[in-house]
């Protein structure tokens, strides 16, 4: 029986009601994190824990606990004897239930928390075939750097891109590539590895930010600079990251091969060294 957690409980989640009036229900007006879980430890709890304030702190949700994230999330594992398996954690914390007004509830109400973990196949011993994303223009909003849980314009997105037999849409604003619909992209050019800087066009992904700094300490020169789309014809290697996807190898845009069209030296190099950081996590 899966065991979830809800507005401070840990419950079988068949169990779990939800108010029709919740604002997450009716507006998306809520934020949400996820984080992975590798056998015996998460890897960059904190780093998803500052995140979690953050995306709080942006939309005016005053969850007062969100310190207990990482007790959830423990709890969560041991409840659904998940301890020695990977798991993703996901919570979403929504602005509660009220009768449906475009002004936050007044007085305020209680947050509604909902936590799920659920087991993933186990990663990281081979690097992953490259995958085939799809390009499309950016139709989200211009704060995608918060962690909300409107998605819209991401899962269709995505959608469109799976249909095509594709594991990724990236999306293009004003001529630039920006993310995935729920990954961050670097490319190789010219031997320099570049990815969008961070802005409300992106989120500010953990495994963005691990990778900006494992390349650094590898002497690979790192330009958080938009990359036009138009120069995707000259780049010999691409690849994305993000908490499930870890770093994972693009091998063509549509239909333009990327390179010659094989996981690149720097890419695997990434890849490695992603590895190496999640076990020294464990020690
Ligand atoms: N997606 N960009 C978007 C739009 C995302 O949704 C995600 C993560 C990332 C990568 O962030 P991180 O490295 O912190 O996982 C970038 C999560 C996993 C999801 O929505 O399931």
């Amino acid at each position: 029986m899966e065991i979830a957690y809800f507005n401070g409980r840990f419950l079988p989640k068949e169990n779990i009601c939800l108010s029709p009036d919740d604002r997450g229900f009716l507006f998306g007006d809520g934020i949400y994190e996820v984080m992975k879980w590798y056998g015996s430890f998460f890897f960059d709890s904190e780093s998803h824990l500052v995140r979690l304030k953050r995306s709080l702190r942006e939309v005016r949700i005053n969850w007062m606990k969100a310190d207990s994230f990482l007790n959830i999330s423990s709890e969560l594992i041991r409840k659904n004897d998940l301890e020695n398996r990977h798991a993703l954690v996901y919570m979403q914390v929504t602005r509660g239930a009220a009768p449906r007004n475009h002004s936050f509830p007044d007085p305020e109400v209680e947050p509604t928390v909902y936590a799920f973990a659920r087991e993933i196949k186990e990663t990281g011993s081979v690097l992953p075939a490259g995958v085939s994303v799809l390009l499309r223009k950016d139709i989200r909003w211009s704060r995608c750097d918060i962690k909300s849980v409107s998605l819209l314009a991401n899962t269709l997105s995505f959608q469109e891109a799976h249909e095509r037999g594709m594991k990724e849409c990236i999306f293009v604003r004003d001529g630039v590539i920006t993310e995935g619909s729920r990954s961050n992209i670097f490319i190789v050019a010219g031997g320099i590895l570049f990815t969008h800087p961070e802005s409300g066009y992106i989120l500010s992904g953990i495994s963005r930010k691990n990778t900006i700094r494992l390349a650094k300490e590898s002497g690979i020169p790192v330009r958080e600079e938009p990359f036009p789309e138009k120069d995707l014809t000259r780049i010999q290697e691409a690849f994305i990251t993000s908490t499930s996807a870890e770093v994972t190898p693009v091998t063509s845009f549509d239909t333009l091969q990327v390179g010659n069209g094989m996981t690149g030296t720097i890419t695997s190099e990434i890849y490695r060294k992603f590895q190496a950081d999640i076990r020294a996590m464990k020690e």
